[in-house]
């Protein structure tokens, strides 16, 4: 058996974190012989709620749970944690746009931005779930000035596996059969899920499907899939995202089987330029991850990747004042 690590997960009491931490003890994320401290963030009106948590975490009688911290104070959460999970935060509701969420957030971000930086392990990995995910990730990054960048990461693998189960459905295949499907940009409306690079069983996706279908179809419902879950729900998606985060993690940590999309820190590849969290395809292995270079863009794909990128950018603006 490893040593422990320790993994904070915020918004422990939340509908994602009833799934996530579930799973994130059993396992699921780092592996059967990885011991976990579980270390829970709660406001403190939700304080009793975590509790109840944390009793059923505890008559689970999880092999590789070690301790468990449920604390309101994120400075005690974020200690010398090995990987942060970014979930607390407000979800929208029905008719909103999750950037409709930015005021409300935005300042859980700058906090704990602050708090990451004086408290966590230096190599910690931190993946922000919480919407506007990837311009809360950059608000958390621009308040910890002695962590690297490149360590903030914000969450586009939900849309990846939408899309991933939309392309295999369509050509009557597995999603197994499906690789280098890509997700640009930002987790939102504009995001733009791609299928110009992509194989389904060996074969290029755009000779399988029509061009209308994937134009008309596919893009706009990988794009409005959260708020379709909102109105058959009532409530946002928690499984798929609290499973999403559990792929995002376990691939960053242990290597990634072929290509997957991660918003990180934008360096310009593909003509992004820096200063956003930008989704990017990318491939992992030994705890790192790296943009995966080379794809020819052609004129739709680089109108939609531009319309993502001006989306970040303005949502960017808009927090400028959070930005340190
Ligand atoms: P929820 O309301 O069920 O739970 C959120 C929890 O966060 C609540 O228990 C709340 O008390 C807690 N919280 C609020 N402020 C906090 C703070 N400052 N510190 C610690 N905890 C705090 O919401 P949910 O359904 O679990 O969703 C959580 C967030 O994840 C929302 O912003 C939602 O939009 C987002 N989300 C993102 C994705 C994605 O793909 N990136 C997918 C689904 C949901
Ligand atoms: C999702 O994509 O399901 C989440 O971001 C929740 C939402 O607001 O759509």
């Amino acid at each position: 058996m490893k040593d422990p690590v320790r993994i904070a997960i915020t918004g422990g009491a939340g509908q994602i974190s009833y799934s996530l931490i579930f799973r994130i003890a059993a396992g699921d994320m780092l592996g059967p012989d990885q011991p976990v401290i579980l270390q829970l963030l709660e406001i403190p009106q939700a304080m009793e709620a975590l509790n109840g948590v944390v009793m059923e975490i505890n008559d689970c009688a999880f092999p590789l749970v070690r301790d468990i911290v449920a604390t309101d104070d994120p400075n005690v959460a974020f200690k010398d944690i090995d990987y942060g999970l970014l979930v607390g935060s407000k979800p929208r509701g029905p008719g909103m746009e999750r950037k409709d969420l930015l005021e409300a957030n935005a300042a859980i971000f700058s906090v704990q931005g602050k708090a990451l930086n004086d408290h966590a392990s230096r190599d910690v990995k931190v993946l922000v779930v919480g919407n506007p995910a990837n311009t809360n990730a950059l608000i958390a990054s621009c308040n910890a000035p002695d962590l690297d960048a490149g360590q903030f990461t914000a969450m586009t693998r939900l849309d990846h596996n939408r899309a991933m189960t939309q392309l295999a459905q369509k050509t009557g295949r597995h999603v197994n059969d499906v690789e280098s499907l890509i997700v640009w940009g930002n987790h939102s409306a504009t995001q733009y899920p791609d299928i110009s690079q992509c194989r389904v069983d060996g074969k290029p996706a755009l000779e399988l499907v029509e061009r209308d279908w994937y134009e008309s179809d596919f893009i706009p419902t990988v794009q409005q899939r959260g708020a379709a879950i909102i109105k058959a729900r009532g409530a946002s998606s928690a499984a798929s995202a609290a499973a999403a985060a559990i792929d995002h993690m376990h691939d960053w940590a242990l290597g990634s089987d072929g290509i997957v999309s991660m918003s990180i820190p934008a360096d310009g590849s593909y003509g992004i330029e820096e200063g956003i969290i930008y989704s990017y395809p990318v491939r992992c292995k030994g705890g790192s991850y790296e943009i995966v270079q080379g794809f020819e863009i052609d004129a739709f794909s680089r109108e939609k990747m531009q319309a993502t990128e001006n989306e970040l950018r303005e949502e960017r603006a808009a927090v400028e004042h959070l930005l340190g």
